[in-house]
């Protein structure tokens, strides 16, 4: 619900109300944004200044209407009259000034959402969904700024943006402007932000926030694994499941920005948008320009809640409609399978293999075109290597098709390589500097989506492919940041980063509109460009090239303050791993990436018939709860035991709940199994999962419980590995919901002094999967 009673707008979701009005002097006076409110509190929510502060300066000194905008919490800022606090704007105005005054002028209330021309918006998907329009317009010039506002009731988020429209004479040029700025009073919070790097991504820090201006932003040119653009505003004290908390989020693939200001006077500005350095468009006479949308939300009720409102908004408005609530395919991608070393036999081989273990859809990675054989050439060109595929893609397609298998093509259409047909033909294709050698990432270069040229190049070759071969599936990927930036299709090269993004989701719309059934995996070289604007066009990411179980924790629980875990691509793949070199067991491998999209990444002839076997198991299980497991809220627990983490995820009557045992400590300490989400007076079912292990667990030590003595690198040893199995414990209880949330005390671990199958053998890396259903 949006209401106006004049002077105040009022934002309603299910539990939580926004609330500003229109002062004295038009401009807006940002009053609440908390849980469910009375609307006759509004009349006393306002700011209460009774006598002049020192250092101010007043609005306006006439009757009734001085106000020192620096003491009031505001809605949205211009510069230059008194309002001192971090600005929202940065504009050349008609007068060569930076001086704007944007107050109210008139407001429209709208059914549904606000659709944008250019940029990627969440769609509403029910008919609670409103928006409002305020505009405010310049005291001096005709230039105007139309705030959209649009409430998403179900998921208790509303989203904001700008649109600055310049009707004046003459041109001015934005060099910063926010899409929303939220003000409150406090000097007692902390930022949290994702940031890592390459293998790495989605690692949580909590920043304490002090005084002056704290930014999380990106200028790779992608929203980037630096800096994810979510944020986190949360009182000090706050943790998973209590504290009040404000999360941010922007749809936005580029340089994105967040500045949280602490000021004097205790008032504490946050702003989103695009980031402002090496930022500067040219809005001429009737132009208009449009900032990325905010997602925005809050909760009383600590991080998890916070997270559950970004994920139901996610699944219900952002990812494209056809695939709300549809479950994704488990995957098998020939990437770490083959690399660049691959032909149709070998492909053909690891597909056969994959439909027998219940995979449902063969991924091509890279190297199936031009002269891709390493990663030094071939990117931009699309011919088929025809020495590794007999029969082209088409040919390959088919024949996995009717292996009963859907078939997906990786592409890496934003980019060039200096050594391809495509630079040879159309150098000019690329992003470069005259008279600069251009630095190469990947050994390539960017190919310039500022050109309508490029993008049809893009659009044709892929729409070629795409029906060839009949694509299910696609992977976008995404494998350098900007550099060298100029392009000579734009006057301002102020306007590259910006027009670039908007290339790129013109082009992604262009597919996806002629290509609606395709399911788009995107990727940036992992998790570099996780961010809802490439959601709106595929609704699950690669998150991270990092497949190490232990590695992947921190990510995936990183990724889970902003992203749900439909979103999240995780893929099992052999041990040691590659990029850490770290053994973990095969059902951790398994037992870590079921919380999300699965897939497999490896090539099976390197395992034994009982390790097959066993992710068959696993597949089967998998597909039996993949719905609760894509599309149920996701628990995070307090971090209080460096060498555990937990994960739950919980729809309707069902709960998984996985211990991860990060590192085994001698004589461990006694362990409590604790719920969350549970109902205290149903009754439920709690079963753990017999992860039955191979003898070689216990190396030389098993010769000690067996009547026979059995040398570990003796062939007998071996052999009876690959037949013998050994219980692990199990547990298998049923209890009220008040108990397994007050904590069930789990069966002890191996102490180093007995094993038989009650004993819980976890190890370092091990985990195990409880499974909870309401028993009747
Ligand atoms: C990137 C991706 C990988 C893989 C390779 C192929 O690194 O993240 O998953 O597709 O490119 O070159």
């Amino acid at each position: 619900m949006i209401s106006y009673k004049e002077p105040f707008f009022i934002l309603e979701t299910q539990s939580l109300t926004y609330a500003f009005k229109v002062m004295e002097t038009k401009h807006l006076e940002h009053l609440y944004y908390g849980n469910k409110l009375s609307h006759d509190d509004l009349e006393n929510l306002h700011t209460k200044l009774t006598a002049k502060a020192r250092g101010v300066v007043d609005y306006s000194e006439t009757e009734g209407k001085d106000v020192p905008l620096d003491l009031m919490t505001l809605e949205y800022s211009s510069f230059g009259k008194g309002d001192f606090k971090l600005s929202p704007l940065e504009v050349k105005m008609p007068d060569g000034t930076f001086v704007s005054d944007f107050i109210y002028h008139k407001h429209e209330l709208i059914n549904g959402i606000v659709p944008s021309d250019k940029l990627p918006t969440a769609h509403d998907g029910s008919d609670q969904t409103k928006s409002l329009i305020v505009t405010l317009k310049d005291t001096k010039f005709d230039i105007y700024l139309d705030l959209i506002y649009t409430i998403f009731f179900d998921s208790d988020v509303m989203t904001r943006r700008v649109v600055m429209r310049n009707h004046s004479k003459k041109s001015i040029s934005i060099r910063k402007i926010m899409s929303m700025m939220f003000d409150i009073y406090g000097n007692h919070y902390e930022m949290l932000t994702l940031d890592g790097g390459g293998i790495k991504e989605g690692q949580k820090h909590i920043t304490p926030v002090s005084y002056g201006t704290y930014i999380n932003s990106s200028s790779t040119g992608i929203s980037s694994y630096k800096h994810n653009p979510g944020v986190i505003l949360l009182e000090k004290g706050t943790h998973e499941d209590y504290g009040n908390c404000y999360g941010f989020n922007l749809i936005y693939s580029g340089n994105h920005y967040t500045a949280i200001d602490q000021s004097s006077h205790g008032i504490l500005r946050v702003m989103q948008g695009i980031n402002p350095s090496f930022f500067e468009w040219d809005l001429k006479h009737e132009q208009s320009f449009e900032t990325p949308t905010v997602v925005m939300t809050f909760s009383s009720k600590g991080l998890n809640d916070l997270s559950h409102h970004m994920h139901h908004f996610i699944n219900h408005h952002i990812i494209p409609r056809q695939f709300k609530d549809v479950v994704r395919p488990i995957v098998i991608n020939s990437w770490e399978a083959f690399y660049f070393d691959f032909n149709e036999k070998k492909l053909l081989n690891l597909a056969k293999k994959a439909k027998h273990l219940g995979i449902e859809l063969f991924v091509l990675d890279d190297g199936w075109f031009s002269t891709r054989n390493n990663d030094l050439s071939g990117l931009g060109d699309y011919d088929v290597n025809t020495k590794k595929l007999k029969t082209g893609i088409k040919g390959l397609a088919d024949k996995i098709r009717h292996m009963g298998l859907k078939f997906g093509l990786w592409f890496e259409p934003e980019m060039i390589n200096p050594n391809s047909k495509l630079y040879q033909k159309h150098g000019e294709y690329s992003v470069q500097i005259e008279g600069r050698e251009p630095s190469l990432g990947r050994h390539q270069l960017l190919l310039d989506l500022c050109n309508k040229e490029v993008r049809k190049y893009i659009i044709d070759q892929m729409s070629e492919i795409i029906d060839e071969a009949k694509l299910d599936y696609i992977k976008w990927d995404m494998n350098r940041y900007m550099t060298d930036v100029y392009s000579k299709h734009i006057k301002n090269q102020g306007m590259f980063f910006h027009t670039y993004v908007l290339g790129l989701y013109e082009i992604l719309s262009t597919l996806r509109n002629k290509y609606p059934n395709i399911l788009i995996e995107t990727c940036s070289s992992g998790g570099n460009r996780f961010d809802l604007g490439m959601l709106i066009f595929g609704p699950q990411i690669w998150t991270s090239d990092n497949t190490d179980p232990i590695a992947r924790l921190s990510i995936q629980k990183g990724m889970s303050y902003f992203y749900p875990l439909s979103t999240l691509s995780n893929h099992v793949s052999l041990s040691p791993h590659e990029q850490t070199l770290r053994k973990t067991p095969l059902h951790t491998r398994f037992n870590v990436a079921m919380f999300g999209v699965l897939g497999y990444e490896l090539d099976f002839k390197y395992l034994s018939k009982t390790e097959l076997k066993i992710i068959k198991e696993h597949i089967l299980f998998y597909k039996m709860h993949r719905h609760e497991l894509q599309f149920g809220d996701f628990y995070r627990f307090n971090e209080d035991d460096p060498y555990h983490m937990y994960y739950q995820v919980s729809k309707n009557d069902k709960h998984f709940y996985g211990d991860f045992q990060i590192l085994t400590l001698p004589n461990p300490n006694l362990e409590m199994l604790k719920l969350k989400r549970l109902d205290k007076d149903k009754s439920y079912h709690m079963k753990s999962i017999n992860q039955k292990m191979t003898l070689d667990k216990f190396g030389h030590l098993i010769s000690h419980a067996l009547p026979i003595k059995l040398n570990p690198n003796k062939f007998l040893f071996r052999l009876l590995t690959k037949l013998k199995m050994l219980d692990n414990a199990i547990e298998d209880v049923t209890l009220s919901g008040t108990a397994l949330m007050h904590g069930y005390k789990l069966k002890q671990q191996f102490m180093g002094t007995y094993y038989n199958n009650q004993t819980r053998i976890m190890g370092d890396f091990g985990s195990q999967i409880y499974i909870i259903k309401e028993s009747s």
